[in-house]
């Protein structure tokens, strides 16, 4: 499919087939291509928490409203950002960049790099969480299209109880929190959502052009 042809086929998916499961292979390149999302100054301070078991994903629908697709899927993906911004994260991704581009972790460049990164996370607790929160609906959107491009169906969610599911799936004691879910999978024949029209604001008045 082409990409906007991919874009077009895809919707909210309101009722997934529970009969049809995403192959490993496929499941792979999707999580591959999640993990190339870009992010600011590159630290990733997120998760991706993928959840195939059934009764779990069952046990997740009372938090998610009773939205069925959470059972119904393949693959449950839980986005998660970090709870907070920790020294650690800094050092260990300015080892991580230098040992990946073969740099030495004393050189001046490094040096100046983890001063850098360090100085511009001098932001409060909300800020922090806000700005990785907004990093995480970047992944979100890649995994929305990805999914799309493989034929994949997906119904992006923000409707559940975030403290009943951190707790349900222990996020918090790891130092995460769940920010949205991506239910994926094949919609079911029967889902009268996957062929009603498509509502978007006309271009003209969405995009300006100067
Ligand atoms: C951040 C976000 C949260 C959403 N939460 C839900 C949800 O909890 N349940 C649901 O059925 N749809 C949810 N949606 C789907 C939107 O209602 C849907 O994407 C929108 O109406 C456009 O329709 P389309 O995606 O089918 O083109 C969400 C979408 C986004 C982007």
């Amino acid at each position: 499919m082409d990409i906007i042809e991919a874009l077009e086929w895809r919707y909210a998916v309101k009722k997934f087939d529970p009969n049809k499961k995403i192959d490993e292979d496929q499941l792979d390149r999707i999580l591959r291509g999640l993990q190339l999302t870009p992010t600011s100054m590159g630290l990733q301070l997120m998760k991706f928490m993928v959840i195939t078991d059934r009764e779990t994903r069952k046990n997740i629908t009372p938090i998610a409203f009773n939205q069925k697709q959470v059972e119904d899927c393949s693959h449950l993906i839980v986005l998660c950002r970090k709870k907070e911004v920790a020294e650690e994260d800094v050092s260990s991704f300015v080892k991580h960049t230098a040992k990946t581009r073969e740099i030495s972790i004393e050189s001046t460049t490094m040096i100046n790099y983890e001063k850098m990164l360090s100085g511009s996370l001098n932001l409060s607790i909300e800020q922090q969480q806000a700005w990785m929160e907004n990093q995480v609906y970047i992944a979100l959107g890649n995994l929305l299209t990805l999914c799309a491009a493989e034929g994949i169906d997906t119904c992006p969610m923000e409707g559940f109880d975030r403290k009943k599911l951190d707790d349900y799936l222990n996020l918090e004691s790891e130092g995460y929190n769940a920010v949205v879910m991506c239910p994926i999978g094949f919609r079911s024949k029967d889902d009268k959502y996957s062929s009603v029209k498509k509502v978007r604001r006309p271009l003209d008045s969405l995009i300006e052009k100067k």
